[in-house]
């Protein structure tokens, strides 16, 4: 039987809610599919902080090193709001994202028919829409130096280079190969000069792909055209923030941030996570949608362990949960027949899915 290890990061917020969810799907399917997981909780953010001082203690990085895979929740919450930059939850994060080395950060937006009326937009713009951001995730303004706040004064550098480009453009175009070979490249080429660097390289990267058609498309103009037309997308290639932002508009389309996973890959490790936070307000009430994070465990299980039938199980069960009508209150329209707790959700993909 085949084992892995997996590194529980449950973090703040609803981030253990929603990652307990994950693990009871993913116990589900395993059985099914004859694989075993074993699991280690490290503490990240809040927690981490609240416990050890420190927002990333070493053993969180050693844990996540030393396992297969890494599934997070989210962190972060007003608590933590007025500390130190250094000491911050999203500090934790970003470290733990270079420490792994996982550069590539994949987040898929997917419409589900069943919900195309949560969605704000216009049921024919977004229905049929099937778009993947391939977003730089440790590299540009996150982490470039020099970096500080000095008085009056504050400054960020957004720096790119060549080999960054390169490596991150390679996996924006084998997506495409396996998708609908169209590259979306986004960057702000008509002001920065980092993005003029972005831009001629992914063009160069573009011509060991012959298949695959590239256009390049300034930021603004991105945002726009994601509300306008979804549907004209395939990959959407871009940096750190601009990939940040666009990742959490691109979600409104299917309706409820709570939806969507991510995968970060890297050369050796894999991080996935929910691309929503924390979500202080409604931590602890059972009302939160844990779709997002048992969809990033079928992303693990498919591009981690090539558990490719387990991850279809899941994805399936989770159409079929919102085919029956069965609702989180934040895709709760008219048409929900039955409004469910986040573990209830969790229960009833686990069921479907172990059904299959
Ligand atoms: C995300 C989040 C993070 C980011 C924050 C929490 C540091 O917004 O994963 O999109 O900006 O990358
Ligand atoms: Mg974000």
């Amino acid at each position: 039987m085949r084992r892995y290890s997996v590194a529980l990061i449950k973090g703040d917020g609803i981030g253990p809610e929603i990652i307990d969810e994950a693990v009871k799907v993913l116990d589900a399917v395993s059985v099914k599919e004859n694989f075993e997981i074993t699991y280690k909780e490290a503490l990240l953010g809040g927690a981490a902080i609240d416990m050890t001082g420190d927002p990333i203690p070493e053993e969180t990085i050693e844990i996540a090193k030393s396992c297969d895979a890494v599934l997070f929740g989210a962190i972060g919450g007003p608590k933590w709001d007025d500390l130190p930059r250094s000491k911050r939850p999203e500090t934790g994060l970003l470290k733990l994202r270079k420490a792994l080395g996982v550069f590539a950060n994949l987040r898929p937006t997917i419409v589900y028919d069943e919900l195309i009326n949560a969605s704000p937009l216009k049921p024919e713009v977004i229905q049929g829409t099937d778009l993947m951001v391939v977003r730089e995730l440790i590299g540009g303004i996150y982490f470039g130096e020099p970096r500080g706040y000095e008085g009056d004064r504050a400054y960020n550098t957004m720096v790119y280079t060549r080999a960054e480009v390169e490596r991150i453009a390679r996996v924006g175009f084998d997506i495409a190969m396996k998708r609908n070979k169209r590259v979306t490249s986004v960057d702000k080429a008509n002001v920065l000069e980092v993005s003029q660097l972005w831009r001629d390289v992914v063009s160069e990267v573009a011509k060991e792909y012959p298949e695959v058609s590239l256009d390049h498309m300034y930021v603004d103009n991105a945002a726009m055209q994601l509300i306008r037309d979804p549907k004209q997308f395939d990959v959407i290639l871009t940096g750190n923030i601009f990939g940040d932002i666009l990742s959490d508009e691109a979600s409104m389309l299917s309706g409820s941030i709570g939806l969507l996973p991510s995968a970060s890959l890297g050369e050796k490790h894999g991080l996935y996570e929910p691309i929503h936070g924390s979500a202080p307000d409604i931590a602890g009430q059972g009302i939160a949608n844990p779709i997002a994070a048992i969809s990033s465990a079928a992303m693990m299980l498919r591009f981690q362990f090539g558990q490719e039938r387990a991850a279809w199980r899941i994805e399936e069960a989770i159409r079929r949960v919102l085919r029956e009508g069965y609702r989180t209150r934040d895709i709760a329209s008219f048409d929900a027949k039955e409004v469910v707790t986040t573990s209830e959700m969790g229960s009833l993909i686990a069921q479907y899915a172990a059904q299959l």
